[in-house]
């Protein structure tokens, strides 16, 4: 925010795995002039389909974003731009309104499970996710960073444990942003987090004795 002050420049909050974080004490989705929430079914407040929201406290925007998410109709039939169909389902509205409740206390959960993982391998050579004092993440993914990715990730598979790479592909070098000319190397941190990078199991309803046992699995392939 200080660097965008200092520039004069819009802030937009991806706040999409963020439901219900805290930074310095305030919730995401307070610090930019929009937050947006991504509702996809696998996120921490999760539709049954495909759902999201922006938050702002600037009137005009609100009223462009309603605008531009129902094809811009001013009124029945009447466009002034060209919009999108951007309309959430009411079946996901009613899901999301009942899902809300629970958020706070599935968000403790996730906290709790990325405790015991810490606590789990926190004497290992993996590396965990950062402790940051004055924020308070909820914890839609946890990763850990190591060399041995791939064979880490082969030996959970083998016992049944799933996991993932989030993501495998940095945007600077995908297809669809060929034309800006990025070339492997351009981004050496980006591009080797996604080399390093593996997303253990988390939800709310994970069970300590899973979570002890995700981490065996890692102990283990350290003495091999
Ligand atoms: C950080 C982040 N931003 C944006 C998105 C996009 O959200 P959606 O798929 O609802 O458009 C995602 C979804 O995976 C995300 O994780």
């Amino acid at each position: 925010m200080a660097i965008a002050d200092r520039h004069g420049l819009p802030v937009i909050e991806d706040a999409a795995q963020a439901h219900g974080a805290r930074c310095q004490g305030r919730r995401v989705g307070q610090f930019g002039q929009i937050a947006c929430f991504s509702f996809y079914p696998s996120k921490n407040l999760g539709a049954y389909g495909e759902g999201g929201a922006l938050i702002t406290n600037d009137a005009s925007i609100a009223q462009r974003a309603r605008s531009l998410r129902d094809h811009a109709q001013s009124e029945k039939y009447l466009h002034g731009e060209i919009g999108y169909n951007y309309r959430m389902d009411s079946f996901q509205g009613a899901v999301l309104a009942i899902k809300l409740k629970h958020l706070d206390e599935w968000n403790t959960a996730r906290i709790d499970c990325a405790r015991h993982y810490t606590e789990s391998l926190k004497d290992s050579s993996y590396k965990l996710p950062a402790d940051i004092s004055d924020s308070e993440c909820v914890w839609h993914c946890y990763v850990i960073e190591t060399p041995q990715r791939d064979r880490v990730r082969a030996a959970l598979q083998d016992v049944g444990i799933q996991s993932a790479v989030h993501y495998p592909v940095p945007v600077h070098l995908q297809q669809a942003y060929a034309d800006l000319d990025y070339q492997s190397g351009d981004l050496p941190v980006t591009e080797a987090l996604c080399k390093h990078c593996l997303s253990l199991p988390i939800y709310p309803e994970l069970s300590k004795e899973k979570i002890s046992r995700v981490a065996s699995v890692l102990l283990d392939l350290e003495n091999r």
